[in-house]
C-alpha cells in the first residue's frame, strides 16, 4: 500500500514536472508551483463532485437547516443531529418512529443512516399538514422517499396504528405529548430499543411525567450539548434503552 503511494506520488511530480517544461520552459519554478496549483484545483473539483455524489443528502440538510434557522421552524439541529445519527447506526434498527416531523430536518438524518445500512425504514409523524408536505418533498429530493415514510395526524393516536415491533424511538413533539405516546407504542418496543426524547433541558418542566417514568423502567441517561440555534444555546436528549425481559 504504502510503496504504491510513493511510487503514484513520484509518477505524478514526474508528470507536473514535465508539464511545466513543456508549458513555460525548462524548470521553471512559477510553471511547477503553477501547474501544481492548477493541479490541486482540478482534485479538489473532482473530489468535491465525488463527495456531492456519495451523500445527495448533504445538499438537502443544509437547505432545510437554513430554512428552519431564517423561519424559525423547531429542529434537533446538527450537534444533536450527529448523535441521533450514530445512535441509529450502532442500533442497526429494522424500524425506527419519530413523533414530531416537523420538515422533515431529524428525518433526513435518520432515513440517510438507515440507507447506508442498507436495511431499515423511518416512519415519522406530523399533525402540521403544512409541514407534512413540505418534508416529504425534502424527503423524495434526498431520495430517501424508500426508507421514510410521512404519516399526518396526531403521533398520539397514530402510535397506536403502528402494530411492528420497534427499535427505535424518536420523541420530538411537544413536552407534554411525549408521555402519552410512549404510552401509546410501549407494548411494541422491543427489549433494547432504543428511545430518544430531545429537548430534555429546555423542556423538562413540560415532560416530568415521561422523564419519571423512562427513569425508572428504563435504562436512561441525559446527555447535553452546547448547540448553536437562533433559540438555544445549550439543550439535552435523554436516551434511555428499554430493558431485556
Ligand atoms: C420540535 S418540532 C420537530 C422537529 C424535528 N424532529 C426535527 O428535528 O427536524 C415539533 C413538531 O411536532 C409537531 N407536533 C406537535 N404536536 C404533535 C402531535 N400531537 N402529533 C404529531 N406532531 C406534533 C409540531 O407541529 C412540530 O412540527
Amino acid at each position: 500500500m504504502l510503496t504504491s503511494l510513493l511510487q503514484y506520488g513520484d509518477g505524478l511530480v514526474h508528470r507536473l514536472r514535465n508539464w511545466s517544461k513543456a508549458l513555460f520552459g525548462k524548470g521553471t519554478l512559477l510553471g511547477i508551483v503553477t501547474v501544481g496549483l492548477f493541479g490541486a484545483v482540478i482534485v479538489g473539483i473532482v473530489w468535491a463532485e465525488e463527495q456531492a455524489q456519495e451523500d445527495p443528502v448533504a445538499p438537502i440538510i443544509k437547505e432545510v437547516d437554513k430554512r428552519c434557522r431564517d423561519e424559525r421552524i423547531p429542529m434537533v439541529g446538527p450537534e444533536r443531529a450527529v448523535r441521533l445519527a450514530e445512535l441509529v447506526r450502532q442500533q442497526k434498527p429494522k424500524l425506527v418512529v419519530e413523533c414530531g416531523t416537523a420538515i422533515g430536518y431529524s428525518a433526513l438524518w435518520i432515513g440517510r443512516e438507515l440507507k447506508k445500512l442498507g436495511q431499515g425504514r423511518l416512519i415519522t409523524i406530523e399533525i402540521d399538514e403544512e409541514r407534512v408536505a413540505d418534508a416529504r418533498e425534502y424527503i423524495k429530493r434526498a431520495g430517501l422517499d424508500d426508507v421514510v415514510e410521512v404519516r399526518h395526524g396526531d403521533a398520539r393516536e397514530l402510535v397506536k396504528q403502528i402494530t411492528e415491533p420497534v427499535d427505535f424511538l424518536f420523541l420530538d413533539c411537544g413536552y407534554e405529548n411525549y408521555y402519552p405516546c410512549l404510552m401509546g407504542i410501549k407494548d411494541r418496543l422491543r427489549p433494547g430499543a432504543i428511545v430518544v426524547a430531545d429537548n430534555v433541558g429546555i423542556g423538562e418542566r413540560g415532560m416530568r411525567d415521561y422523564l419519571k417514568y423512562v427513569r425508572q423502567h428504563f435504562k436512561s441517561t441525559t446527555e447535553w450539548f452546547d448547540v448553536d440555534l437562533p433559540w438555544a444555546k445549550r439543550d439535552a436528549m435523554e436516551v434511555s434503552i428499554v430493558p431485556e425481559k
